[in-house]
């Protein structure tokens, strides 16, 4: 899809959607003079301080200051990136969503098959759930209640069982599923001629994305003496499922979210640990269900919460596939800490044996990653071998030299200091060797890659430039077609101005929060603009008279110092001639003679 397609994209779903009616699905909003006001799910208020303005189709919170359109809310609400809220604002507005691609996603899976694979899905999560309480599943219960997992817990995860090889097919099949439907959600394959549950006999525990859809399913084996050798049984990749993007547990941080702020988020490797830590109290447990962290976890994490808690079993925490995982939950922005379970103990294992207050101790004790990494390599090198000390010290010393913050960098110094005897002096040496190398290593990576985006900051508008281009984003009826781009200063009203001016002189309607989506900088203060009494024709002008002015006297002071500067007649009189020129423009600026 073209990107003006795209665009155009985006500013229909907006036009199609009512923001009151998308913020009121999520909170109740009161009408008030011409605005909505409502609690501010962003921050938490008793009092409301977050209006929609229905004209504008934009929102704002005057506590918080956030502030969007249609889009950001949902984006932000449901904690998805802006595709997957795109998606969903067009389906509240009822709009076919194109198929456009998602940077990296190699396969476009039709959507009407998708939407079919997720009922079927769903259905099938619904029954197995259902065959709990059938007779012939005592042993499935016998084994909840072995794993001391509470009802409310099996009703929150919607845990479920699959009987035999043969029942939920013919289930799915009544349904009206084909086989082909069912091998393809990855419940069913072919043995001989004969299809079968993949999942018979196992602990059904469903996987759920942040949109609240099953996705897939973990299988659990009931029984320890058996011959059948693989613990769980995971659904492979489908068309809907891709186990390094999706997060276990997820569905319910979501739901937190939305109701309260999260102030951690405790990351484990399995289901039985998420399920424990949830019965015990630690509702915010999520997993990555035994691979090591990607990307895309960590992105859909961030959505939500960016302090983390790592809380893997003693034994898997020092791995280097774990390290990689960790360091890019780093490399995302999260805050990023380490639990030191005793080997051979899971979280699930740890609660059981000694109980919540035990782990919430080791929750306390938690190490930074940077701590925590010295720590494993302490556990790597013998210190009182001949060159042990120096190798750990070099080892150490890398962990420390990509450090950004001097202050933590001191810290972990002193640390490394009293584990070895070396002096400040040495060590803040070597840490400047691997300062260069990682310097280098940057470098070279830079080179390779391409240029990566550069953040935005905000920046200080000029009132005037900024009622002028508000003016215009509002097309308020004061506005003329004089044209004053080139008078503009700041790079955001530039862009937004020109985007405005198009539509206007194309005659289409300029749709203020459309911009909120359009633009990679902040909007707000153009979109969010509220007009007072008189605004009017007469303080558009003394703008657009101010604006020059500002425009022209900078001119003047450049053309001055290019004055000064000249070494010859020449240019001396070049510039002096524009002076004088720019002179006149502000003289006629002064006396109104335009
Ligand atoms: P564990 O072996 O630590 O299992 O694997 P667990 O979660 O503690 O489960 P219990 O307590 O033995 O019942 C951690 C995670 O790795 C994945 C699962 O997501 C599991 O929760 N795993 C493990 C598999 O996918 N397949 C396996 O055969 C084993
Ligand atoms: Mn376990």
């Amino acid at each position: 899809m073209a990107e003006e397609d795209f665009r155009e994209f985006i500013d229909k779903v907006l036009s199609r959607v009512d923001i009151v009616n998308v913020i009121s699905r999520y909170l109740p909003l009161k009408k008030k003079g011409k605005t909505y006001w409502g609690c501010c799910p962003f921050h938490h208020e008793k009092e409301p301080s977050f209006a929609v303005n229905e004209v504008g189709q934009y929102y704002h919170c005057f506590g918080c200051h956030e502030s969007g359109n249609a889009i950001s809310f949902v984006q932000k609400l449901e904690s998805v990136d802006f595709m997957d809220a795109l998606r969903m604002v067009a389906e509240m507005a009822q709009l076919e969503v194109p198929q456009f691609k998602r940077s990296g996603d190699k396969t476009v899976v039709d959507k009407r098959k998708k939407d079919r694979l997720l009922s079927l899905l769903r259905e099938a999560g619904r029954h197995y759930y259902d065959n709990l309480s059938r007779p012939d599943a005592e042993i499935a219960r016998e084994y909840i209640r072995l794993r001391g997992l509470s009802t409310n817990i099996v009703r929150r995860f919607g845990l479920g069982y699959s009987v035999d090889g043969q029942e939920m097919l013919d289930f799915l099949t009544s349904k009206g599923y084909s086989l082909a439907e069912i091998r393809e959600a990855g419940i069913a394959e072919i043995k001989g001629d004969r299809h079968y549950d993949v999942y018979y006999g196992r602990l059904i525990i469903p996987i759920i994305n942040v949109f609240g859809e099953t996705v897939g399913f973990g299988g659990r084996l009931l029984d320890k003496e058996t011959h059948i050798p693989v613990k769980y049984r995971n659904t492979s990749a489908t068309p809907v499922f891709d186990k390094s993007r999706i997060i276990f547990g997820i569905n319910l941080l979501k739901k937190k979210k939305q109701k309260e702020k999260i102030n951690y988020v405790i990351m484990t490797e399995g289901y039985m640990d998420v399920m424990s830590l949830h019965q015990a109290g630690f509702d915010t447990a999520v997993a990555s269900m035994g691979t090591s962290l990607t990307y895309q976890q960590a992105k859909s994490l961030k959505n939500i919460c960016s302090n983390v808690f790592i809380s893997y079993d003693g034994d898997s925490a020092g791995q280097a596939a774990t390290m990689r995982g960790l360091d890019i939950l780093a490399d995302c922005g999260l805050n990023v800490k380490v639990v030191s379970l005793p080997d051979g103990l899971d979280p699930d294992d740890l609660i059981k044996q000694r109980g919540r207050e035990a782990y919430l101790e080791l929750l306390k004790k938690a190490d930074t990653l940077p701590a925590f990494k010295i720590k494993v390599l302490l556990t790597r090198h013998d210190l009182n071998a001949p060159d042990g000390k120096s190798k750990f010290a070099v080892e150490a010393m890398k962990v420390i030299a990509a450090l950004t913050n001097p202050v933590e960098k001191e810290e972990y110094l002193k640390l490394i200091r009293d584990y070895t005897g070396y002096s400040m002096d040495a060590l803040r040496q070597q840490a400047g060797i691997s300062e260069k190398e990682i310097e280098k290593e940057k470098q070279e990576q830079n080179a390779r890659s391409a240029p990566q985006e550069t953040e935005n900051k905000p920046e200080v508008l000029d009132p005037a430039e900024l009622f002028v281009v508000a003016s215009i984003v509002h097309s308020q009826p004061y506005v003329t077609d004089e044209d004053v781009f080139e008078f503009l200063t700041s790079p955001l009203l530039k862009e937004l101005y020109s985007a405005a001016v198009d539509k206007r002189r194309r005659g289409e309607k300029i749709n203020p929060s459309a911009l909120y989506s359009l633009f990679s900088y902040d909007v707000s203060p153009v979109v969010g603009y509220e007009f007072m009494a008189g605004d009017d024709e007469a303080k558009y002008r003394s703008c657009i008279v101010r604006i020059k002015q500002a425009y022209y006297t900078a001119q003047k002071a450049r053309l001055s110092e290019e004055y000064a500067k000249a070494s010859d007649n020449a240019s001396k009189l070049k510039a002096l001639t524009a002076m004088q020129k720019t002179d006149e423009k502000i003289k006629q600026l002064k006396y109104g003679d335009l």
